[in-house]
């Protein structure tokens, strides 16, 4: 049982080969490297024992693409990380963000068809609700016009996986996530953005080291419990787990139709004030915060009714918000070296 992870030594993606590679599976990493660095790969065999094969190529090379899957035409399935997934820079530079994500999947999904891989599983997003009208908000809610050029690519990937599906033999499941946070708990392999964090996690903890001076809290006057937005944090090996479920539902055949959609959350939302307290509880630290106006482009608040993956997938999110915030702290002082 041989995967493909694209995007493999990412930050959901090493966690989800960790996963695999736990459950028996073959792994081979496909990663361009361009927010990631190739010794996640040696990270990933120090937590498992097994070295992933790794190939260091772009996905929007068509030729490349093309000769990796004629060499590796014995794949059981695809799981399709590698993207683009910054939602400011996208709104700059557009065409990069469509070009990168939508040509990578055309290349991959052109691939799989001419060697009869059948099964791909799609990195989605709950970007894909906007604001949704109802809360927690399921998978049968409305798709909004998307905010950004990143959220627009991952409304047209599913749109384009839907289609194939439709007229090949091709099997896909698009995993919608929330707001992935934490790190595996060995500490070796964690969230590593490259330059300033968008995100408010590795914003909290960069800033607690000392990296950053001040994290700002974008807005107080939201129509929530403290005022400040509200999202569904899940811990990255609670979803890299699911990443595992859905691979096998579909090597074993027991998909209900031939693309699914699941939303990837615990069902709980908590505001971003909620999250810097947690942080402050399991690390004993003071945050330097400030509250600063609103951030464009951000929704105000957004959880995931998650009982459609919990009945369907057999899966369930476990992770508290502290066990998400102290991994990602402890990953963010064993990287730094202050431990
Ligand atoms: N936030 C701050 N300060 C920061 C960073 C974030 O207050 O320095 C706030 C944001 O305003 C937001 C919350 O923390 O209210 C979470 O922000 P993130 O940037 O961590 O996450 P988002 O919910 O904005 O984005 C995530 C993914 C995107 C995805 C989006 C869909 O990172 O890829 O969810 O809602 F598109």
């Amino acid at each position: 049982m041989k995967i493909l992870v694209t995007g493999g030594t990412g930050f959901i993606g090493s966690h989800t080969v960790v996963e695999l590679q736990q459950q028996g599976y073959e792994v081979v990493i496909v990663d361009n490297l361009s927010n990631s660095q190739a010794d996640v790969v040696d990270a990933i065999t120090s937590i498992t024992g097994i070295k992933p094969h790794f190939e260091q190529f772009d996905l929007i090379d068509r030729e490349k693409t093309s000769a990796f899957f004629k060499k590796h035409n014995d794949l059981s399935g695809v799981i399709h990380f590698a993207a683009f997934k910054a939602v400011g820079e996208s709104v700059e530079k557009p065409l990069l963000y469509y070009r990168n994500n939508l040509v990578s999947l055309m290349n991959i999904l052109e691939s799989m068809i001419e060697n009869n891989i059948p099964n791909l599983v799609f990195s989605s997003s709950c970007t894909v609700y906007g604001q949704p009208d109802v809360l927690p908000v399921s998978e049968k809610a409305p798709i909004k016009k998307a905010e950004s050029p990143y959220g627009n690519t991952k409304q047209i990937s599913e749109e384009v996986i839907f289609d194939t599906v439709k007229s090949s033999k091709l099997n896909a499941i698009a995993l919608r996530y929330f707001n992935p946070i934490g790190a595996h708990e060995s500490a070796k392999i964690g969230e590593l953005p490259i330059g300033v964090p968008n995100n408010l996690v590795p914003f909290i903890t960069q800033t607690a080291i000392g990296l950053r001076n001040q994290l700002s809290v974008f807005g107080e006057d939201y129509n929530t419990h403290d005022g400040t937005a509200v999202r569904d944090y899940i811990h990255v090996v609670d979803l890299a787990k699911a990443h595992v479920v859905a691979v096998r539902r579909m090597i074993e055949s027991k998909m209900k139709q031939s693309f699914e959609i699941f939303n990837l959350g615990t069902g709980t939302g908590l505001s971003v004030l909620d999250v810097i307290k947690s942080f402050e509880r399991v690390s004993g630290e003071k945050l330097n915060y400030k509250i600063v106006g609103r951030r464009a482009g951000d929704v105000e608040q957004v959880w995931a009714d998650p009982t459609y993956s919990n009945e369907e997938l057999g899966w369930k999110a476990m992770k508290t918000v502290d066990e998400m915030t102290a991994s990602a702290w402890k990953w963010e002082k064993v990287y730094r070296g202050k431990r």
